[in-house]
């Protein structure tokens, strides 16, 4: 029998631990540049960085001192400034924004508060608190901006701010480049890890057909053959919407590159350098994705094949909360966490394959699907219908598996994340797959 008076304080343990770490990793994006930086827009794309430093206070107040603890707000009059849906990102810096100085000490005053909470709190009674879930929730909010806030430091010009070590570098991956998955139901999305979000759940059975799918995610060799191979200029490798935007916005390679004769370059974090053969590919668009899929002669997996490559264990006829089994990811099995600041080379990871092995399916980069973002049957919105449920529909595409931006908190074999087919800012790459043959 388990000891609930242990098992609280392991989950508060977790709690405390997860809140810490994404504090780490927030100051650190938003004390690396300076307070001109911090409130400047390096792209209309973007929220400036102090925006991300107080929304992530401004929304812990709002769900673990408000929501939880039933505390009076500390200052009302800025909620509406930091509420996403009521200012666009282009129009933020025009916002009455606090400060730098008074952001940092909003949210750390923020964070002392929660962390007096911390302590009384059951965490069992409520469906917020059930689990230490609402603290769950907070922390994998604070990680998930903290991705968004790299993203705006790899659209900053400017010298370089940040640095990182590069991840080991992998022999040449020699395996098979595609597995196939067997045909059969598996059990798609959960009911039962604790920190899930409302889209991840319930779970239930999905009936999949046998498919291929790429044992890596594709990388800027490939990617690189496809261009060269005129694949930006054949229309018949491209939806029509998507040959709409290329030709609009005049897009030839992914997003950062650039020829320089012979050779391809990219920016990154603000320095340049030559395009690294063997790195799974990243700022690609859905669109550009999917041309490269059908000029491959392949195409992107849906999602339900995505995460039944990712977590169904042929032997035990059952899913998995990752790739390697159910323990949490360790720096052997991915990369996460803003560990590195670029992907790890394609058949990096070997003890993070699935059973099946298929590799790098957490971490590196985000993986488009061929699928639009809908709700499982039996959704429910939990705790506000503005995490998901005013995204569910043809215009977002799904992501799934996590980049080496987010942390372990925010990514597992069920997360699912989304973007208009457009985006590319992002830290997405994919996989290709191909039905099997009858
Ligand atoms: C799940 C990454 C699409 O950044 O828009 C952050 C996460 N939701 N604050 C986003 C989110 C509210 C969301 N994505
Ligand atoms: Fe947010």
């Amino acid at each position: 029998m388990t000891d609930p008076a242990l098992e609280a304080d392991t989950l508060r343990e977790r709690a405390l631990t997860t809140l810490t770490t994404a504090r780490a990793r927030t100051t650190l994006l938003t004390s690396c540049v300076d307070d001109p930086d911090l409130t400047a827009q390096h792209s209309p794309l973007m929220s400036p960085l102090v925006w991300d430093l107080a929304h992530i206070g401004n929304q812990e107040e709002q769900w673990l001192l408000r929501a939880v603890a039933g505390r009076e707000a500390i200052r009302p009059e800025i909620d509406g400034l930091y509420d996403a849906f009521e200012h666009p990102r282009a129009a933020r810096p025009s916002l009455p924004l606090l400060p730098p100085a008074e952001a940092r000490g909003y949210a750390a005053e923020v964070r002392g508060r929660v962390l007096d909470i911390l302590e009384s709190t059951a965490f069992h009674g409520t469906r917020l608190t059930e689990a230490g879930f609402a603290f769950g929730m907070i922390a994998q909010h604070e990680q998930q901006h903290d991705e968004t806030m790299l993203i705006t430091h790899q659209l900053r010009t400017g010298p370089q701010a940040l640095t990182a070590p590069d991840p080991d570098p992998a022999p040449l991956f020699t395996g098979p480049s595609e597995v196939l998955v067997p045909g059969g139901p598996f059990t798609m999305g959960t009911s039962t890890e604790p920190w899930a979000l409302d889209n991840e759940r319930p779970a239930h059975r999905r009936e999949v057909p046998s498919f291929y799918i790429d044992t890596t995610p594709v990388t800027n060799a490939a990617y690189r053959a496809f261009i060269e191979d005129g694949g930006y200029d054949t229309e018949r490798w491209w939806t029509p919407e998507g040959w709409a935007h290329i030709r609009q916005y005049s897009i030839h390679a992914p997003l950062f590159w650039y020829r320089d004769g012979k050779q391809w370059l990219r920016r990154r974090f603000g320095v340049t350098e030559a395009v690294p053969p063997d790195e799974p590919v990243v700022h690609v668009c859905w669109y550009e994705a999917d041309a490269f899929a059908r000029w491959a002669g392949r195409r992107l997996p849906t999602e339900a094949e995505w995460e039944k490559a990712a977590r169904h264990d042929p032997a035990g006829d059952r899913s998995m909360r990752y790739p390697w089994g159910d323990g949490d990811p360790a720096p052997e099995h991915a990369n996460l966490g803003q560990r590195h600041l670029r992907p790890a080379p394609a058949g990096s990871y070997p003890e993070g394959e699935s059973p099946l092995g298929v590799r790098q399916l957490i971490g590196d980069v985000w993986e488009w699907t061929a699928s639009d973002f809908l709700p499982y049957p039996g959704f429910r919105a939990f705790p506000y219908k503005e995490y998901s449920e005013v995204f569910f529909g043809p215009e977002y595409k799904v992501l799934r598996g996590g980049s080496f931006a987010v942390d372990a908190v925010a990514c597992r074999g069920t997360f699912r994340n989304w973007d208009h087919p457009i985006r590319r800012q992002i830290f997405s790459g994919f996989r290709t797959a191909r039905s099997e043959a009858v």
